[in-house]
C-alpha cells in the first residue's frame, strides 16, 4: 500500500525552537524607538509584551528550549502529520511529488496555536493576567481564545469588522474558550472611538485592530498584549512546522526542492520554510516561495522601509516590506493575508534573495483550494488556498521544463468557518483586485519619512 502520511512519535517532537538570527549571512536593521529613533532596548517594549517573551524576541540563540508545559499543551495535536497529496498530483498531472504538513489539525484549526500556547504560557509565568489581540480572520483570536483558557488568562479579542461579520463562527468560538470578541473599530477605546466618528462604515483594518489591542492594556500592571504574526518570537515558535517537517521528509529519504507559504504577517510561511533556509544558507539548492494576494502585495510590490505595526503608531519602527501603516485593504476573503507589512526576518530574507515572492489572484485561489477540496478532500482556508495556487503554478512549470519536483508546503489551516467566502465564489460574486501604482507611491512617500534601513 502506498504511504499518504508520515507520522512521528509523540517522544519525538521537536524539543527546541530554531532561531534563524544565529544563520544569517547579513545582519538585520533592528527595530527603532519612534521617539529617538535609536535601536530598541528590551525595556522600551516592557509595558506591551512580557520580559521573557522580549528576550527571545531579542535573542541571538540558534536553539531555544520549548518549555515542558508548552510540550504538553502542544501534544493535543502535534506532531501534525506530513502528508502526500496523490489525488492533487494525479489531477495536475505534472511530474511532481506533493508533500504538505497538515496544520488544521489544531484545534482552532491553523497553524496560530503554535504560537498562541507558548505566548499565553510566558505570560503567566511573568504573572500577567489579562491578554489583548488583534484578529484578522478570526483564526488567531480563536487560536489565543483557547490558549489563554488553557493557562487561565482573560483574553480580550479586537476583530476586524469585515471579518467580524463575514464570520461569526469564529466570534463565538473564541467565546466558547471564554474570552471577549469585539468589532474593530470599536467603541472600546479611544482610537475606536475617533476612527468610528470619522467614518462609521470603516471596515476595518488589522492596523487599527492592533491600536485598539495595545490601547486596552496600556498603564495595566496585569496586563499585555498579543501579536500572532510578524514578531521574531512569533515566527521561532512556529518552526517547530519546518523542524517536524525535515524530520518526516528524512523518515522517507525526501528533501523537498521547492518549499511554499502563503504569507500574511510571515509566521506560517516562515515556521515551516526557516529551517529549509538554514539549509539553503549552508548550501542546499531549494526554491523557498511565499505566496501573497495581488491586492495586498507587500512583499512583491511594497517599498523595504522602516514602518509601524499599528494605524496609531504605537509600536516600534520595524525594517519590514509595508504598504504604510494607514493602508485599509480591499475586503478580500483571505482576511489573515490583508496586513499592511511583512516580519522583518521575511522582508530581510527576500531582500537578500533567499527567498522568493509571488502574488496570486483571489479567483485562481479559490479555483486551487476548490480543485484541492475535490481531490483531497480537506478544504483548505482561503489564505491557504493561496500557498495551494503556488503549488499548482510550481506543478505547471515542472511539466514546461519537464523536470520532476518535490514540492512542500504548509498546509496552513481549515476553511470549515469559512465557507461564506466559497458561497461568494460560487456564485460568481468574487473579483479580482490588483492594487492600484498610486498606493504603492502613497507608501514609498510614506516610508520616504523614516529613517532608511
Ligand atoms: C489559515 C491561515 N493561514 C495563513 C494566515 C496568515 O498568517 P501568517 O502569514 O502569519 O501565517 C492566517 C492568518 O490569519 C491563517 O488564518
Amino acid at each position: 500500500m502506498r504511504q499518504v502520511k508520515v507520522f512521528l512519535n509523540e517522544d519525538e517532537i521537536p524539543r527546541k525552537w530554531y532561531n534563524i538570527m544565529a544563520d544569517l549571512p547579513t545582519p538585520m536593521s533592528p527595530p527603532l524607538h519612534p521617539g529617538t529613533g535609536q535601536p530598541l532596548k528590551p525595556e522600551d517594549m516592557a509595558q506591551i509584551f512580557p520580559m521573557n517573551l522580549i528576550e527571545q524576541e531579542m535573542s541571538p540563540e540558534r536553539w531555544i528550549d520549548i518549555p515542558e508545559e508548552v510540550l504538553e499543551k502542544l501534544l493535543l495535536w502535534r506532531p501534525s502529520p506530513l502528508c502526500r497529496a496523490y489525488n492533487f498530483e494525479k489531477a495536475l498531472n505534472a511530474p511532481v511529488k506533493i508533500y504538505y504538513k497538515h496544520e488544521g489539525t489544531s484545534p482552532a484549526g491553523s497553524h496560530k496555536p503554535n504560537t498562541a500556547v507558548a505566548q499565553a504560557y510566558y505570560n503567566k509565568e511573568f504573572g500577567i493576567k489579562k491578554i489583548s489581540t488583534e484578529t484578522g480572520a478570526g483564526q488567531w483570536g480563536s487560536a489565543l481564545s483557547m490558549a489563554c483558557n488553557m493557562f487561565g488568562i482573560e483574553c480580550r479579542v479586537f476583530m476586524v469588522r469585515v471579518s467580524f461579520d463575514q464570520k461569526p463562527y469564529r466570534r463565538l468560538m473564541m467565546q466558547t474558550w471564554g474570552a471577549e470578541c469585539f468589532s474593530s473599530p470599536s467603541s472600546q477605546t479611544e482610537v475606536g472611538k475617533k476612527i468610528l466618528a470619522e467614518n462609521p462604515d470603516s471596515p476595518g483594518s488589522l492596523g487599527i485592530a492592533i491600536s485598539e489591542a495595545i490601547e486596552d492594556i496600556m498603564g495595566k500592571e496585569d496586563a499585555r498584549y498579543s501579536l500572532g504574526s510578524v514578531l521574531n518570537h512569533v515566527l521561532l515558535h512556529q518552526t517547530i512546522i519546518g523542524l517536524e517537517a525535515q524530520q518526516q521528509l528524512g523518515k522517507i529519504g525526501e528533501y523537498p526542492d521547492v518549499v511554499i507559504g502563503c504569507a500574511g504577517g510571515g509566521s506560517n510561511f516562515a515556521g515551516l520554510s526557516l529551517p529549509f533556509v538554514r539549509d539553503k544558507i549552508n548550501g542546499k539548492e531549494i526554491a523557498i516561495v511565499a505566496a501573497e494576494p495581488t491586492s495586498c502585495p507587500s512583499l512583491t510590490r511594497a517599498p523595504f522601509g522602516y514602518d509601524f505595526g499599528d494605524l496609531a503608531q504605537t509600536t516600534p519602527l520595524l525594517a519590514m516590506h509595508t504598504l504604510g501603516h494607514d493602508f485599509v485593504p480591499a475586503p478580500i476573503h483571505a482576511g489573515g493575508l490583508r496586513y499592511h507589512g511583512m516580519a522583518p526576518i521575511v522582508s530581510h530574507l527576500v531582500k537578500e534573495r533567499l527567498v522568493e515572492a509571488r502574488s496570486y489572484h483571489q479567483i485562481e485561489t479559490f479555483d486551487a483550494g476548490i480543485k484541492w477540496a475535490r481531490t483531497e478532500g480537506f478544504i483548505p482556508a482561503p489564505e491557504t488556498s493561496h500557498a495551494i495556487a503556488a503549488v499548482v503554478e510550481e506543478a505547471r512549470r515542472a511539466k514546461e521544463e519537464g523536470k520532476e519536483k518535490v514540492i512542500l508546503f504548509n498546509w496552513s489551516g481549515h476553511g470549515l468557518v469559512d465557507l461564506l467566502s466559497y458561497d461568494a465564489y460560487f456564485s460568481g460574486k468574487l473579483t479580482n483586485y490588483t492594487l492600484p501604482d498610486e498606493e504603492i507611491d502613497r507608501a514609498k512617500k510614506l516610508v520616504a519619512q523614516f529613517p532608511s534601513p
